[in-house]
C-alpha cells in the first residue's frame, strides 16, 4: 500500500507525460515493437532455460514410473505397445495420433499410455481422469510418462500417419472441430490460429493450417510453462484453448481432443521433434 503512495516522482511524472505523447504520436506502432521486444527477450529466456532443461526432470520422472512395477496388477509399462511393437519407444511420440488395431481406434500418444495403464496394470479409467492436469500440489503421473516417452523422440521428424482410412477420418474430423465456430463469442479454433501474425497481449498465436508453422504446436510439447512453473501436455493445452474459445472443456482423453491433435500433428509432418521444452 504505501509504497504505491510514495513520491509521485519526477521521472513518474516525465514517465507518464511521456508516454502520453508517445500515445499520441503512434500508439499502434510502440505497441507492435513493446510485443516484438518482449517475444525476443522471452525466446532468449527460453533458450536459457531449455539448455537447463527443466523437462528432463520430469522425463527422468517418468521413465522411473514407466519400468515400476505398480497399480492392481503390479506390472511395469515396459511391455506397452505405444504402436511401433511391445516395448519400442524410440520414435513412438512423433507417430502419434495412429490407428490402434488391437481396439479398432485412433488414439493420441496420452490415451494410448493411459490405456496401457489400464490393461497392464489394472489401473480405472475414472482414477487416471481425477485429476489429469498439472497443479501446484500435483504432476500427475501421466503426465510424467508422456514427458519420458516423448524425450525419446528428440531430434526426429514428426511423421503422424495417414495410412489407414481411420487416421484419414480422424484428421478430416479434427479439421471440421478445428474451423467449428460455436460458443458466445463465435470462435473457432481457426479464429486464432488460422491466419500468420496474430497475436494476443504479446502471445504470437501460431497458425496450424499449414506446414511451416503448424509444428509449433507439437515442438516444446510436453512443455514446462513458466506460467505457474507447471509441467503440461498437450491434452491440457487443448482444454485451456476450449476454455479461451468459451466452449464447454471435452472430457479427459476424449475423441474429440484425439482429432484436433491428428489434425494439427499431420500439418506439422516433416519437422523436426526438438524433444520435451519450455512454453510460456
Ligand atoms: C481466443 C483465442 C483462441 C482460441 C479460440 C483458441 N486458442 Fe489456442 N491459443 C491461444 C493462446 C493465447 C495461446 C497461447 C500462446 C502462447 O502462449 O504463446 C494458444 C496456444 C495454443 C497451442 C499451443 C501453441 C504453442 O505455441 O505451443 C495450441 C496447440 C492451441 N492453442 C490449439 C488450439 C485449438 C486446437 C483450438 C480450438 C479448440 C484453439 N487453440 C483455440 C488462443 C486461442
Amino acid at each position: 500500500m504505501k509504497k504505491h503512495r510514495q513520491p509521485t516522482s519526477r521521472r513518474g511524472i516525465a514517465g507518464a507525460v511521456l508516454a502520453g505523447t508517445l500515445a499520441l504520436a503512434g500508439a499502434t506502432a510502440l505497441a507492435q515493437e513493446e510485443r516484438d521486444i518482449t517475444a525476443e527477450q522471452f525466446d532468449k529466456f527460453r533458450a536459457m532455460m531449455e539448455e537447463a532443461n527443466t523437462a528432463e526432470l520430469f522425463e527422468a520422472k517418468g521413465e522411473a514410473l514407466w519400468k515400476a512395477r505398480r497399480g492392481p496388477k503390479n506390472a511395469s509399462l515396459e511391455q506397452c505397445d505405444l504402436g511401433l511393437g511391445p516395448g519400442v519407444l524410440k520414435g513412438a511420440y512423433v507417430q502419434a495420433p495412429r490407428y490402434y488395431a488391437d481396439v479398432g481406434q485412433v488414439m493420441d500418444i496420452e490415451r494410448r499410455i493411459a490405456h496401457c495403464m489400464v490393461t497392464l496394470q489394472g489401473f480405472k479409467p475414472e482414477d487416471l481422469a481425477k485429476q489429469p492436469f498439472s497443479n501446484a500440489k500435483h504432476t500427475p503421473d501421466l503426465v510424467s510418462l508422456v514427458t519420458y516417452v516423448a524425450g525419446q523422440s528428440r531430434g526426429m521428424k514428426i511423421a503422424v500417419p495417414q495410412a489407414s482410412p481411420q487416421e484419414r477420418e480422424t484428421y478430416k474430423l479434427g479439421e471440421a472441430i478445428f474451423y467449428h465456430r460455436a460458443g458466445p463469442w463465435d470462435f473457432s479454433c481457426a479464429s486464432c490460429h488460422g491466419e500468420d501474425g496474430k497475436r494476443i497481449r504479446t502471445q504470437n498465436l501460431p497458425n496450424f493450417t499449414k506446414p511451416g508453422t503448424a509444428d509449433r504446436g507439437f515442438i516444446g510439447w510436453p512443455g514446462y510453462r513458466m506460467t505457474g512453473g507447471l509441467m503440461h501436455t498437450l491434452q491440457w493445452r487443448m482444454n485451456d484453448c476450449f476454455r479461451q474459445q468459451r466452449f464447454p472443456e471435452p472430457g479427459y482423453l476424449s475423441d474429440t481432443v484425439t482429432a484436433l491433435l491428428t489434425y494439427m500433428g499431420v500439418n506439422a509432418n516433416g519437422s523436426t521433434y526438438r524433444g520435451p521444452g519450455i512454453k510460456r
